[in-house]
């Protein structure tokens, strides 16, 4: 059975992720910056299911931080057959009000390690001509969004990064995923303190289990793009018969915060 390694492993959607893989009875190496988190998992899962887990404690957005993740596999002799890159965060509010140091991180995180972790892996994978990547966009990826300008655009990068490589190493028994789940049951409201949004307050959402067991399967389908939610895919797919100025009024008027 395959070995993945799952980025922000240690809550939310990630945490669900491990939780399904392991119920296959594949091992993991978890990654998040919560070790006591990642290790509660690992007991968790060692004990429920049989299976190896290798937990390391790192800020994903950090400079380097995807070059040293995959030098400690590398040390601990593990072979990594499927790539979760889950990991990411946003921020709700003006982009002139946000704080920099906070949209650079998130900049690191949802694109540049991800994007780091991709060409490292993907060289391995190659030599052997087989694994699996899943990239975690959003449904944000398909539209620019006032109130979250830098996180759409981020995922926008995630979902264009994923379907051309999946495109460039199709012949080579790798399939690259995009998941794009809509706003979902997780810590990730609290992070980008978007409460308040009309997006999820008193909204009924979609569990991180419910997204992670879909967007496992299109992953082991190989499927490029796999949006989650039957409406979440008629939005995104209805966005390209829209005139874009629309779009953005109505992003908006759906992220602004609720009256
Ligand atoms: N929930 C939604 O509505 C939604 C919708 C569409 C897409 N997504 C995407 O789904 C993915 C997972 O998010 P989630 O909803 O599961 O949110 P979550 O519950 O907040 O989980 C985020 C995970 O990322 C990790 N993480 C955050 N910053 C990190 C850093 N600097 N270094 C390493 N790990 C870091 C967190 O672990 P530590 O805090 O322990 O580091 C946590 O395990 C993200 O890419 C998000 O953009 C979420």
């Amino acid at each position: 059975m395959a070995t993945a390694l799952i980025t922000g492993a240690s809550n939310g959607i990630g945490l669900e992720l491990a939780k399904v893989h392991a119920s296959k009875g594949g091992d993991l190496v978890l990654v998040a910056r919560n070790i006591a988190k990642l290790n509660e998992l690992k007991a968790e899962l060692e004990k429920q299911y049989q299976v190896k887990v290798y937990t390391i404690g790192k800020d994903l957005s950090a400079p380097n931080a995807a070059l040293e993740v995959y030098e400690e596999t590398k040390k601990q002799h593990i072979q990594i057959d499927y790539l979760i890159n889950n990991a990411g965060f946003g921020d709700f509010g003006m982009f002139v009000d946000l704080d920099w140091s906070k949209q650079l991180q998130m900049i690191n995180l949802n694109i540049t390690t991800l994007t780091h972790f991709t060409h490292l892996y993907l060289q391995d994978m190659v030599k052997r001509k087989s694994g699996k990547i899943m990239n975690v966009a959003s449904t944000a990826a398909f539209q620019s969004g006032p109130t979250m300008a830098v996180y759409y655009a981020t995922k926008a990068y995630v979902l264009s990064f994923s379907e051309a490589i999946d495109n460039e190493v199709s012949d080579k028994g790798i399939t690259v995923t995009a998941l794009c789940p809509g706003a979902t049951e997780s810590g990730f409201q609290a992070a980008a303190s978007m409460e308040e949004s009309a997006l999820v307050k008193g909204k009924k959402l979609p569990t991180s289990q419910a997204v992670a067991i879909y967007g496992y399967d299109a992953m082991l389908k190989g499927k490029t793009v796999a949006i989650h939610g039957f409406m979440n895919a008629v939005m995104a797919n209805s966005v390209r018969f829209t005139p874009r100025a629309l779009v953005v009024k109505i992003t908006r008027k759906l992220q602004d915060k609720a009256h």
